[in-house]
């Protein structure tokens, strides 16, 4: 069988894993050949390739970003988009299935595929780890980890001014990122989009731990909207692919912070730093037996599945259920954290 990967969407530290993982397995256990679709769906419409072989994967686990390079390039756009064209480009090549690695865009993309007849399996990822069908996404554990280490930097310079630092992490529509970065750095706020929560109270926050001769520390996920706002600080623009332009939350809750509290106060934005890197050794092994899994998946002919993980397990479910909504922050994970700041 001769498998084509691509990594689509976003990039995120264990892409590299995930290819390396399958191609060795592809290789060593059923003979199979291998060739990387480049910059995602883009070098499916367009029969862009490059060979995989066993030696372009030696050291890749190690390896930010993706050696295919990826995009936000969808299977159905342009001319060249769908099934007749893609099929046809398959059977040129040679190829016999495709893994997709990528988020919910690119998922929703497999899926359609699949039910028009192509023989595609998927594997999920995402940092900000939104997907209801698996209990962990790789490139999240990484994110949360270069998040905790800013700011744990950010205590020490904050300390030294008896300033309130504020960070904004990386979360469009949920706030894993800021709750597991918040409660790993002992933040003493964490403000997510799942949870409206005013400004005063932030305020009120900020000074209570400023009075305890501390200085404060607070995380904002990118999404995250005050109460009393609708999704006005989210409106500064709209890119191409209709995607909303976020960022600038943290500028705004700083400058919020120093008007209602008086406490000199800064923002740093981690931005895609987060998504930089090496993998941890958690997500190197998770992108690992995911690769790993896709092949399988690709064995058994499972069609229309993506691999997922359920507690130690690697499992597969359907494309359906992969896009069955977001996996937000629920209310007792957010209390959770709570008690460790405010009052
Ligand atoms: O979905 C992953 C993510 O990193 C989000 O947290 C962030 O909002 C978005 O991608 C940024 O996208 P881009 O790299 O296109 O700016």
């Amino acid at each position: 069988m001769k498998i084509g990967l691509l990594t689509s969407g976003g990039d995120c530290p264990g892409l590299n894993a995930v290819i390396r993982g399958a191609v060795l397995h592809g290789i060593k256990s059923y003979d199979y050949e291998f060739v990387g679709f480049l910059d995602g769906w883009r070098g499916v419409l367009e029969g862009d390739i490059m060979d995989l072989p066993r030696s372009s994967v030696r050291g890749l686990a190690r390896q930010g970003g993706t050696i295919l390079g990826t995009s936000r390039t969808n299977p159905y756009d342009g001319p060249l988009g769908g099934p007749e064209n893609i099929s046809k480009v398959l059977e040129r090549l040679g190829v016999d299935a495709i893994i997709a690695v990528g988020g919910e865009g690119t998922l929703a993309g497999a899926k359609r595929l699949s039910d028009a007849g192509i023989p595609v399996v998927g594997v999920p990822k995402t940092i900000d780890n939104d997907l209801k069908a698996t209990d962990y996404t790789f490139g999240f554990d990484t994110a949360v980890q270069i998040a905790t280490d800013a700011m744990d930097r950010l205590r020490t310079t904050g300390d030294s001014h008896h300033r309130c630092m504020v960070a904004e992490v990386m979360g469009r529509h949920v706030g894993w990122i800021a709750l597991h970065s918040g409660m790993s750095a002992g933040a003493h706020a964490v403000l997510i989009p799942e949870r409206k929560i005013s400004m005063e109270q932030v305020a009120a926050w900020v000074s209570e731990v400023h009075e305890r001769g501390r200085s404060p520390l607070v995380v904002v996920a990118e999404g995250f909207i005050p109460e009393g706002f609708d999704d006005v600080l989210h409106e500064k623009g709209v890119e191409k692919d209709g995607r909303p332009r976020l960022g600038g939350i943290g500028e705004y809750v700083t400058q919020e912070i120093e008007r209602l509290t008086g406490i000199e106060t800064r923002n740093t934005t981690l931005g895609h730093i987060q998504r930089g890197g090496a993998p941890t050794g958690f997500d190197r092994v998770l992108a690992t037996r995911f690769g790993l899994n896709a092949v399988n998946l690709c064995r058994e002919g499972a069609w229309g599945k993506m691999v997922a993980l359920r507690g130690t397990d690697v499992i597969s479910v359907d494309f359906a259920e992969a896009l069955d909504g977001l996996k937000t922050v629920p209310e007792a994970r957010y209390d959770e954290a709570r008690i460790l700041f405010g009052r």
